[in-house]
């Protein structure tokens, strides 16, 4: 007994110590800082009172204009919020060969799909960057363009028989499962060649497992935080991220289409094909006998991985920002009709192209205005891979520390948009933009890792707003929130209770 009781008290005292250690990582650095919390760090009320951007806000706003940086730490891992927009500007570029990786989860051993660019490091990642790159250019995404329009027309029609349904409600119609059936169904054929067929059903299958990713992930929200802020420790104890049978079906959805391809020599210059051409080259590789280079994407779980990425982070992000943007547009009237004015005098009529998205330039300024105020990602992430000196400062980010760069709280900061809640596109006109840092807004990151889908993302957005746009009037119903509840759940920036809006026939 007395024997259980010492053990029971060197252990205490070794957690302590180890705790302690840990926790007490800034203060003997020296580096302003947040008190942390035993194992939750200073991430307390994570993913039930508060989002990661109200996390961030409290400590931005503390150190803001104080220190380049405030420490903080996100469970057990020591975190760098960075508030300056030089230092800012250093990480994602100047000094990006200490920052090419995020420190993210992967574990392709136990969960292959998490195998994928968001995820790889090192030469892993530079590589798989540099084969994909080529399938983004805007003349690869002007051949998709076709594609997206024609999705764009099942949009329209599908919200038309929404309009037909919400009579009976006075015109309320949820949006957002509707602009996320759009991009399930534009992501799903251009990265799996599949027709999903979400507009017409909305249980289709291809939507139903991507709302499982987002709304039935395989662990708890705090489990999923601390993966994604703890990656290397969450690998080490081969946690997997991705339920099962979601693995499989993306799995096998990749499987069956390259199947198809390859038999029956289908070419549609998507996304599947360059994965198809990347595994052929390597299969020649492989035949000269110069071995497997796993970096290079010739196994079929690793395509499936790029294709499941795709997918992950190209339809929420996209059919979040054009709900978003007709949530701003329903509140302000004014520019809504501006953009249809500007819709209907580039269009004449016509069929929406490439080209003539490019002409849209208040369009263009509407979506940049959106992404300020709701900026999907709402912080991007770094690790040093060695140790860095902050220049002009006396401090140093040690190797394996966590960069966490705040766009929410930049985007929302008064000094540098004035009256930050109010939509104004106005506030990218040129000269605007001109007049600010550049590294003031950032909802694609940047630098060599910034969002690789931009382009697509984009592009898939305004086709989806200039197609309902040109067929129908948004309001507010007695259902729309002013403002609107975000899920403190959501990793990216959810709403709680969807966005609901008056749509009217025009
Ligand atoms: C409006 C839509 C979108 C938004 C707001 C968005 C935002 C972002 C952000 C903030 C990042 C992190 C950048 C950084 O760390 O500097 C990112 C990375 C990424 N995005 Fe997007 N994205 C969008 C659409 C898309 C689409 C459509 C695709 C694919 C078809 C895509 C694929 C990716 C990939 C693969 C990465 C990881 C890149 C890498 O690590 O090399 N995104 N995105
Ligand atoms: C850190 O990453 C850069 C860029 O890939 C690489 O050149 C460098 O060798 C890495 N350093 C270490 C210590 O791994």
């Amino acid at each position: 007994m007395l024997f259980t009781l010492a053990l029971l008290g060197v252990a205490l005292l070794l957690a302590y110590r180890f705790y302690h250690n840990i926790y007490t990582y800034w203060a003997r650095k020296g580096v302003p800082h947040e008190r942390p919390l035993p194992l939750i760090g200073n991430l307390k009320g994570i993913g039930t009172k508060y989002h990661f951007r109200d996390v961030n806000q409290r400590i931005y706003d503390k150190f803001k204009g104080k220190a380049p940086f405030a420490g903080m730490f996100m469970f057990l891992k020591p975190t760098a919020l960075i508030t300056d927009l030089d230092l800012i500007k250093q990480v994602l570029i100047k000094d990006f060969h200490y920052f090419q990786d995020r420190g993210a989860f992967n574990n392709v051993r136990d969960d292959p799909l998490t195998g994928h660019l968001l995820t790889l490091e090192g030469e892993e990642w530079k590589s798989m960057r540099q084969k994909l790159t080529p399938v983004f250019t805007s003349g690869k995404m002007k051949n998709m363009a076709g594609v997206v329009v024609d999705v764009g027309h099942r949009l329209a029609d599908a919200m038309d028989k929404e309009v037909e349904a919400a009579k009976v409600e006075e015109g309320d119609v949820e949006i957002k499962d509707l602009c996320a059936r759009f991009t399930t169904d534009v992501i799903g054929s251009c990265a799996f060649g599949l027709e999903c067929y979400s507009l017409q059903d909305p249980n289709a299958e291809f939507r139903q497992k991507g709302r499982m990713i987002f709304e039935k992930p395989r662990h708890s929200a705090a489990v999923q935080l601390f993966i994604l802020t703890n990656g290397k420790l969450a690998k080490k104890l081969r946690m997997k991220v991705l339920r099962d049978d979601l693995s499989n079906f993306f799995l096998s959805a990749v499987k069956n289409t390259i199947d198809y391809r390859l038999k029956n020599g289908v070419k549609r210059n998507d996304f599947i094909d360059l994965l198809i051409e990347l595994r052929a080259e390597d299969q020649e590789a492989v035949k000269k006998g110069n071995g497997i280079d796993l970096s290079h994407g010739l196994t079929l779980e690793q395509m499936a991985a790029q294709a499941f990425v795709f997918f992950v982070a190209g339809f929420e992000t996209s059919s979040s920002t054009m709900a978003f943007c007709l949530y701003e547009l329903a509140l302000q009237p004014d520019i809504q009709e501006k953009v249809r004015d500007e819709i209907n005098r580039v269009l004449q009529g016509g069929e929406m192209t490439y080209d003539a998205l490019a002409e849209m330039t208040y369009l263009d300024q509407v979506l940049a205005e959106t992404l300020r105020k709701h900026p999907i990602v709402s912080q991007l992430l770094r690790e040093a891979n060695q140790t860095y000196k902050v220049p002009n400062t006396e401090f140093v980010i040690e190797k394996g520390t966590t960069v966490a760069i705040p766009v929410h709280n930049i985007h929302h900061n008064a000094d540098l948009y004035p009256d930050p809640e109010k939509f104004d596109p106005s506030r990218f006109e040129p000269e605007e933009i001109k007049s600010r840092h550049p590294f003031s807004y950032l909802p694609f990151g940047d630098g060599p890792r910034n969002c690789i889908g931009l382009r697509f993302g984009k592009m898939q957005a305004k086709i989806g707003i200039v197609s309902l746009l040109q067929r129908f009037k948004f309001g507010t119903s007695k259902l729309t929130e002013i403002p609107l509840t975000l899920d403190p759940r959501s990793p990216t920036l959810g709403t709680k209770y969807g966005i609901h809006l008056k749509v009217e026939r025009i």
